[in-house]
């Protein structure tokens, strides 16, 4: 697809036949097979498959995290394979945002100061980042724990702090790995809701690693990761 094309539909994630094979001793795994995604924007996909389908490996791949064996990536339409280490870095904390299945804040920074970090990185102001921090926290009822460390807060406010992280910097991409995956069924649906409807507010296009069936209702498209391939369901 050219780029006027890709401009006209929007399209801020381009994966181009991109295929993940990993040695292990004599062993050649396949764990994508000449893969493609078009992910648009304000879109929310979910990926799901078996433990062990390459749901994570698609992730650190459309995340700049880990190189294809082939292939290209486009966040929106700049083309990613020839990057530097530096730009890859750069398009990552301007355009990415990452939320795991394990919070991964830094234990000695309180919630705003965990949330706050990326905008600094990025050079913006610190009342700036700060309020604004406070405001993502708003959002997601966190309220009266701004000031609290990750160890005094519990698993959902935890997580509910990353989400805030990730989408400090208005990415135009959230990747998410299994992020509900470690709480408990209720705490997963309510802290999901969140996470969804303040990526739809944000017109941020998520794509969704998860093996809640549930959850993945509630995005706009599943697809399967299947024998290295991509399955719409
Ligand atoms: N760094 C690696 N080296 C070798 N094999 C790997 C590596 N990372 C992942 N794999 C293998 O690739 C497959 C897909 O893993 P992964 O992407 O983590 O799947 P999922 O997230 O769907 O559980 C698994 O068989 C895993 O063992
Ligand atoms: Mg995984």
């Amino acid at each position: 697809m050219n780029n006027n094309n890709k401009k006209q539909l929007d399209i801020v994630l381009t994966l181009d036949n991109i295929s993940r094979i990993y040695s292990q001793g004599n062993n050649e795994i396949n764990v994508l097979n000449n893969v493609n995604l078009e992910m648009r924007r304000g879109e929310i996909i979910s990926l799901v498959g078996n433990s062990g389908s390459g749901k994570s490996s698609l992730l650190h791949i459309a995340g700049l995290l880990e190189k294809p064996n082939s292939g290209e990536i486009y966040i929106s339409d700049v083309k990613c394979s020839k990057m530097t280490d530096f730009e890859r870095t750069i398009v990552r904390r301007v355009s990415i945002g990452f939320i795991y299945q394990f919070h991964h804040l830094l234990s000695d920074f309180t919630a705003v100061d965990n949330v706050a970090m990326p905008m600094l990185l990025s050079g913006s102001d610190k009342v700036y980042s700060k309020n604004k921090a406070i405001d993502l926290l708003n959002n997601l009822g966190l309220q009266d724990r701004v000031n609290h460390l990750p160890s005094q807060l519990s698993g959902g406010e935890q997580q509910r702090v990353s989400i805030c992280r990730a989408l400090a910097n208005k990415p135009d991409i959230l990747l998410a790995d299994e992020p509900t995956g470690n709480l408990d069924i209720k705490t997963a649906e309510v802290v999901f809701e969140q996470f969804i409807s303040l990526a739809r507010k944000n017109n941020t296009s998520v794509l969704l690693a998860t093996h809640n069936q549930k959850l993945s209702e509630k995005s706009d498209r599943t697809i399967r990761i299947i024998d290295g391939q991509l399955v719409e369901n």
